[in-house]
């Protein structure tokens, strides 16, 4: 029998694990040199989490968790996504104790959705979550972060969307408007937006649906039913991305999937990535603490999909991360070779050195292919002469060049070699 991989999900396998690989290691150096920490959660939660974190009446909840019961009939679901998880931790550990919270986190996120390209059923999100303070500055420097990022790794095609949605009394100030607005045309909408007008008039405005489209292209902006306090903070968050040179532009349609907004908002809005081109999103949950049983703590976070990143690296032409090569390739002839440099080559291992040896191959020249192969920067060649002087034939695979060295001595000559510090 043959066994396939589940619909919408993908096996991460060389040479394209070293480009993953890569990306964590820029997102991980970025972040600590932004003062964030790693957090890591389990992959699955009580769902009851994400129910309340999330919106009852999201489609993360209604539609896409994948919801299991355990053997004691324990309701949970694999996490569809970060924050809740994060959140459930900050109260669980008490971190609030320990001031402002800096904390990023990499890793597989489910949701049951339609496959297609960009969206899948098992992807990886890297986020952010800052937790603490209402500052519009952490706003700023948390965009500036994702921004940085993603032009870090030299894409051009994409842009910085932002609005407000408000504190929960302009909100529903607002969504009163909206429904207020939505009333005459309730019979041209789609079911889904006519369902979700009384329970998320919001989520009528990104319908893409034509009419429903066309309908919200006149709905009221919720930027002109901001109270003193929430304008003034998305004034200020703006003021700061200007210092910053962080080019945006603002929207007041953007609506967030999930329902624990609060103020700001934003997304990264890729151009080739067609219909899923949302390529990281965020914004404000100042409610979500309290509502998960902490202290009123404000927070704001993002998430980006990692998939959708590296589509757009190709989209970009562009490349990344180096396939790791050995500094050595161990070339033993005959059996006594084999034992003899069994030793050596753990020596070498120790002492930092790449080293790469394959008991399969029997002949010389079936060795040296290999060690091209794998693209070793030198072969260390052992044969019947180099066994009785306890030498080692070194060899350059570059230039071809080639260099008697004495067993003790290999080490600290591949080191000097690889290091450039060669005066000998
Ligand atoms: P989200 O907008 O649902 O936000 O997801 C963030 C990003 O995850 C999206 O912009 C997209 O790149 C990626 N993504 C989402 N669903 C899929 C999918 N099915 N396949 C591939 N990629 C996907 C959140 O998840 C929030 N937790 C972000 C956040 C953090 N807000 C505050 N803190």
């Amino acid at each position: 029998m043959a066994y396939t991989i589940p619909r919408g999900t993908f096996d991460i396998i060389p040479p394209d694990s070293t480009k993953w690989q890569a990306l964590k290691e820029r997102f991980q150096a970025l972040a600590a040199s932004f003062g964030y920490k790693e957090i890591t959660t389990p992959i699955f939660e009580q769902s009851d989490l994400f129910e309340r974190s999330s919106g009852e009446s999201s489609d993360v909840v209604q539609k896409e968790m994948y919801r299991f019961t355990d053997k004691k009939g324990r309701v949970f679901a694999l996490r569809p996504e970060g924050t809740a998880p994060v959140v459930r931790a900050f109260v669980e550990h008490n971190l609030a104790a320990l001031g402002n919270q800096k904390l990023y986190y990499w890793g597989p996120m489910f949701r049951y959705d339609r496959p297609q390209a960009g969206r899948y059923r098992q992807f990886y999100q890297y986020g952010l979550e800052f937790i603490g303070s209402n500052n519009p500055y952490w706003d700023a420097e948390l965009i500036s972060f994702l921004w940085l990022f993603i032009k870090g790794l030299g894409l051009n095609k994409m842009h910085l969307e932002i609005n407000s949605v408000g504190c929960p009394n302009c909100s529903s100030i607002y969504e009163q408007a909206l429904r207020e607005f939505y009333k005459p045309h309730l019979e041209k909408l789609c079911p889904d937006c006519q369902k979700r007008f009384v329970s998320k008039p919001r989520r009528l405005l990104d319908c893409k649906v034509p009419t429903c489209k066309n309908i919200a292209s006149g709905a009221p902006s919720q930027l002109d039913y901001l109270d003193d306090e929430c304008r003034e903070h998305f004034q200020a968050v703006q003021d700061y991305l200007v210092r910053m040179e962080i080019p945006f532009m603002i929207n007041p349609k953007i609506v967030r999937g999930l329902d624990y907004y609060t103020n700001t908002a934003f997304e990264i809005i890729y151009e080739g990535l067609g219909a899923q081109n949302s390529m990281a999103g965020g914004g404000r949950y100042n409610g979500l603490i309290e509502q998960i049983g902490g202290k009123p703590t404000p927070a704001i976070g993002f998430a980006g999909g990692l998939e959708r990143l590296l589509i757009a690296l190709e989209n970009e032409g562009l490349e990344i991360g180096k396939e790791a090569v050995p500094d050595l390739f161990v070339v033993a002839m005959g059996d006594e070779a084999r034992a003899f440099i069994l030793p050596e080559i753990n020596k070498l291992r120790h002492a930092g050195l790449a080293v790469e040896f394959d008991p399969d191959k029997a002949s010389f020249k079936a060795q040296l292919k290999a060690a091209n192969h794998c693209k070793a920067r030198y072969a260390a060649i052992i044969g019947e002469d180099e066994l009785r002087n306890g030498t080692v034939a070194l060899k350059d695979l570059n230039s071809g060049e080639q260099e008697s060295v004495a067993l003790p001595d290999l080490a600290s000559r591949l080191l000097k070699l690889k290091t450039g510090n060669d005066i000998s």
